[in-house]
């Protein structure tokens, strides 16, 4: 089979095919916005055991892809799947992906994930020479799948076939690097040149992501305050010094939101639709909530909080867990969705324990549990230490349920802090509980005033984070590297006539 394209995203994650986090969400749409807009675009992700969805029924592609060098005799099977015309290419290997968890089990992190992903990144690199003409673009995302981006870099200089493919890596989160001892640099297949501080090494350790930044061509992050956080040393996680070297290359594009999955007027998790005009059905999804979650009806008098996310400091579930005896004094209800940190998974239940009828905790993964959540809400907190960009706050002012958060990334570029006429949310300086108490306090004040209210709901509702803007960032960032669309089946002009 041949079949080419110009531009391949690698990613480690796609909804709905799998999905821990933002990165899923994003994979799940930006490449289809690109396809839409009559893009060749096909996305190479792993096969996870599991896949998420029945859907799109994936079919046997290519049989025994070899991924070469260091393991001679391993190969990959490659699954293929049209997700409304999208092509998805799934790297297949179960002893790698047919696992319960992507990447780690509540003990830790699984013991061979560097070895799971730089499999992953060979198999990638395998299947796009299979599959025909060299692709002009490679955007591969975070630390599973940036060493693609050290491959094509050395690769150039003795395979012709990728003399002309340019590449672009996304940074998602630079908390999470992949970094791995020494020996399994030398499993990689890196050339030996590759092993110096302006390559994959870090602190005598194999760093993944760190390969992504140095070798790739373009670099980019997913909002603008957070590409100019990570060159400080309080954001960026030990990789300041390199991204500075880097810093003509490197650019925040703000990520967009889902509007065919994160919309009330059509969410299919919702007991009742609603909009801007007719929003008499967010009141029904409180209600609905405050039954499935077991909380006393009279709450649906008081405001609600709503929180979903990682259990981790990231998202200052800590600096919530501190103020909920506060919460509580103020009798408000508080929702939490999430998993992560086994110790916050402890505190979050023993709060639920102590205020059964203000408290309610999932602990766990559910898509429902998150809409239902969104929409049932009426304040959504995000008090993250850092944000890299964010989408739960861009659904929830969709949602019509205004956030508090933190004045940080993309959090900053996403609302418009109260007091302002344009105001869309509560954003606060410094993450600490009692700065996140306050905040509150502000919020609940304003929450009492039924129609100023309304105008910061109904501002938020309006807010536009369609990916036809971001997507269209995009693609001026691959002409930057030279890409020209030269099959146009459709006129480039249509991009700027969407947004
Ligand atoms: P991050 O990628 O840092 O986790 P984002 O705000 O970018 O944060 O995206 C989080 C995505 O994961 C959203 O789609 C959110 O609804 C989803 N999510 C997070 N935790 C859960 C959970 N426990 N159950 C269901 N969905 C979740
Ligand atoms: C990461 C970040 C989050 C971002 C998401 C998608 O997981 O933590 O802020 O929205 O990636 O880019």
């Amino acid at each position: 089979m041949n079949s080419s394209y110009d531009i391949c995203f690698v990613a480690s994650e796609m909804y709905p095919f799998s999905k821990t986090g933002g990165l899923a969400d994003v994979i799940g749409i930006l490449p289809l916005t690109l396809h839409n807009l009559g893009y060749k675009v096909c996305v190479i992700t792993p096969l996870y055991g599991r896949l998420a969805t029945s859907e799109f029924s994936p079919h046997l592609a290519y049989e025994d892809i070899n991924v070469g060098y260091p393991w001679p005799e391993i190969s990959a099977d490659v699954y293929r799947a049209s997700y409304y015309g999208l092509p998805v290419y799934f790297i297949d290997r179960g002893e790698y992906f047919d696992r319960r968890y992507y990447y780690n089990t509540h003990k830790g992190d699984y013991f061979d994930n560097c070895e799971r992903f730089i499999f992953f990144c060979r198999a990638a690199m395998a299947l796009m020479k299979k599959m025909g003409s060299p692709p002009k673009i490679v955007h591969s995302h975070d630390w599973h799948a940036a060493l693609v981006n050290s491959f094509i870099h050395y690769n150039k200089r003795h395979d012709s076939f990728w003399a002309d493919t340019s590449t672009m890596f996304t940074i998602h989160n630079l908390a999470f690097q992949g970094r791995f001892s020494v020996r399994l640099f030398w499993d990689s297949g890196l050339p030996y040149e590759a092993w110096t501080m302006n390559g994959v090494e870090y602190y005598d350790s194999f760093n993944l992501l760190k390969g992504g930044i140095t070798h790739a061509d373009l670099v980019t992050t997913v909002s603008p305050s957070y590409a100019r956080e990570i060159l400080t040393t309080e954001f960026g996680c030990g990789l300041e010094g390199i991204l500075k070297t880097r810093s003509t290359d490197l650019t925040g594009i703000l990520n967009g939101a889902d509007y065919s999955v994160w919309n009330p007027a059509n969410d299919k998790y919702l007991e009742e639709n609603y909009s801007l005009d007719n929003p008499q059905g967010k009141i029904v999804c409180k209600k609905n909530l405050i039954e499935i979650l077991r909380l006393p009806p009279r709450l649906m008098d008081r405001p609600i909080l709503g929180f979903i996310g990682r259990l981790r400091s990231q998202k200052g579930i800590d600096l919530l867990l501190e103020i909920i005896p506060d919460l509580v004094d103020k009798d408000v209800g508080v929702v939490v969705l999430g998993e992560g940190g086994a110790e916050y998974e402890a505190q979050l239940l023993n709060m639920v324990e102590l205020y059964p009828h203000h408290i309610s905790g999932v602990v766990g993964y559910t898509e429902e549990m998150a809409h239902k959540i969104q929409a049932g809400a009426d304040i959504f907190l995000m008090p993250s230490r850092y944000e890299p960009c964010g989408l739960t706050q861009m659904y929830s002012l969709r949602y019509g349920t205004p956030p508090i958060a933190t004045a940080v990334g993309g959090l900053k570029d996403t609302i418009v802090p109260f007091p302002d006429e344009k105001s869309t949310g509560f954003i606060f300086e410094n993450p600490t509980s009692s700065n996140l108490f306050r905040t509150l306090e502000d919020a609940l004040v304003l929450f009492k005033d039924k129609e100023e209210w309304k105008k910061l709901q109904t501002r938020g509702m309006k807010a536009d984070f369609s990916w036809n803007r971001s997507a269209e960032m995009y693609i001026k960032a691959y002409q930057s590297l030279g890409y020209q669309q030269i099959d146009d089946t459709k006129d480039p002009k249509i991009v700027s006539d969407v947004i």
